[in-house]
């Protein structure tokens, strides 16, 4: 039987393979707004109420999993990102999301990139920015430690009290009660479930509420969204898939339920309309700075309402054994 770590090494070998091929897109408006050294596998995304952005680093060397505030006007005299905090026992930062105005959930774990995660090392804290600054010493508790769950990769917020996550190895969506740190399995439809021989052994990924609707994406199958009801997410509608597409990640949904997903293997951004229709709206073509795209969000002041930006883990170098370049985060126009 393989073992999981056969798994990922097959996992990056076919990336790589992937990642060189042809060139389909160049969008001229693309540009980078921060590199962090190689290797650095940014993971998860999320825009803060002044427009900075919280990007956190999977499987890292480190015994604390480091969460990072990037700023993407300083970024043009080149700063650095900086770090906001490293959460204790873990090595990896996974979903990211916000609870009311900069208070932010963020599950971590313990992964590494070779040999893949740590089963039943998931947690879930509370981060509230600094009321100063976004790069101010924030406020941190831990809300839960989710032993039972064997992956929460993603995570989304469905009311003040609730958060939802996806545990990409169970094919489930757990939820969490914030206050007591209670949890219980909510969605276990086939859509959600993993397949253990394909080479990217994950299920359910990305998940985002936009009311009334959780959307999610299942790294094996494509794009696909349930009506939910707001108090429990429980369902209260079918299982509807909007698009096929492979190895899909992290995605935003815009106000008109317009969903661009992450597609890491391709270094590429999908556009689903709300008619099923994929376009592509950042791509490799000549410029590679998506390369590893993992997640995406859309800007959140008036100047870059019309701008996507993205994080990668950098892509892979083409022997598949290293990586090209550092993590990024990456924008794009969109309007
Ligand atoms: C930006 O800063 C990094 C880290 O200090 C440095 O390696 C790089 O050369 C700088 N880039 C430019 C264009 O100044
Ligand atoms: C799981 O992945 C394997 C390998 O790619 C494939 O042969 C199989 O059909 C998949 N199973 C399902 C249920 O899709």
């Amino acid at each position: 039987m393989n073992s999981l770590k056969d798994l990922i090494v097959r996992t990056l070998t076919l990336w790589a393979a992937l990642s060189t091929a042809a060139p389909l897109d160049n969008r001229a408006t693309s540009r980078v707004i921060h590199t962090f050294p190689n290797p650095t596998w940014l993971e998860n995304f999320a825009a803060t109420k002044g427009g900075n952005f919280l990007t956190g680093a999977m499987g890292t060397s480190g015994t604390e999993a480091p969460l990072y505030v990037v700023d993407p006007l300083a970024a043009t005299t080149n700063t650095t990102a900086t770090l906001l905090y490293a959460f204790p026992g873990a090595n990896s930062v996974l979903g990211i999301s916000e609870l009311e105005p900069n208070v932010f959930v963020i599950a971590t774990s313990t992964a590494s990139l070779t040999n893949g995660p740590t089963v039943g090392t998931s947690a879930l804290w509370c981060l509230t920015l600094n009321s100063a600054s976004d790069k101010g010493t924030p406020i941190v508790r831990k809300i839960a430690d989710l032993k039972s769950a064997q992956l929460i990769n993603g995570v989304t917020v469905l009311n003040k009290n609730t958060v939802l996550e996806s545990d990409s190895l169970a094919g489930a969506i757990v939820s969490v009660d914030v206050k007591t740190g209670s949890s219980k399995t909510v969605h276990t439809d086939s859509s959600l479930a993993p397949n253990l021989t394909a080479v990217t052994p994950y299920g359910v990924n990305g998940i985002k509420y936009s009311a009334p609707y959780l959307y999610y994406t299942n790294t094996q199958l494509g794009v696909f969204r349930v009506k939910v009801d707001p108090k429990t997410g429980a369902a209260v509608g079918s299982y509807t898939k909007l698009a096929s597409l492979d190895s899909p990640d992290d995605m935003a949904v815009a106000r008109d339920g317009v969903v661009y997903v992450a597609r890491p293997i391709t270094g590429e951004v999908a556009r689903v309309g709300s008619d099923g229709k994929v376009t592509v709206v950042a791509g490799t073509a000549g410029n590679e700075i998506w390369r590893g795209v993992t997640s995406v969000t859309l800007g959140r002041t008036f100047s870059d309402r019309n701008v996507l930006y993205g994080c990668t883990f950098g892509g892979f170098t083409a022997d598949g054994q290293g990586f090209a370049s550092g993590g990024r985060v990456v924008a794009v126009g969109i309007a």
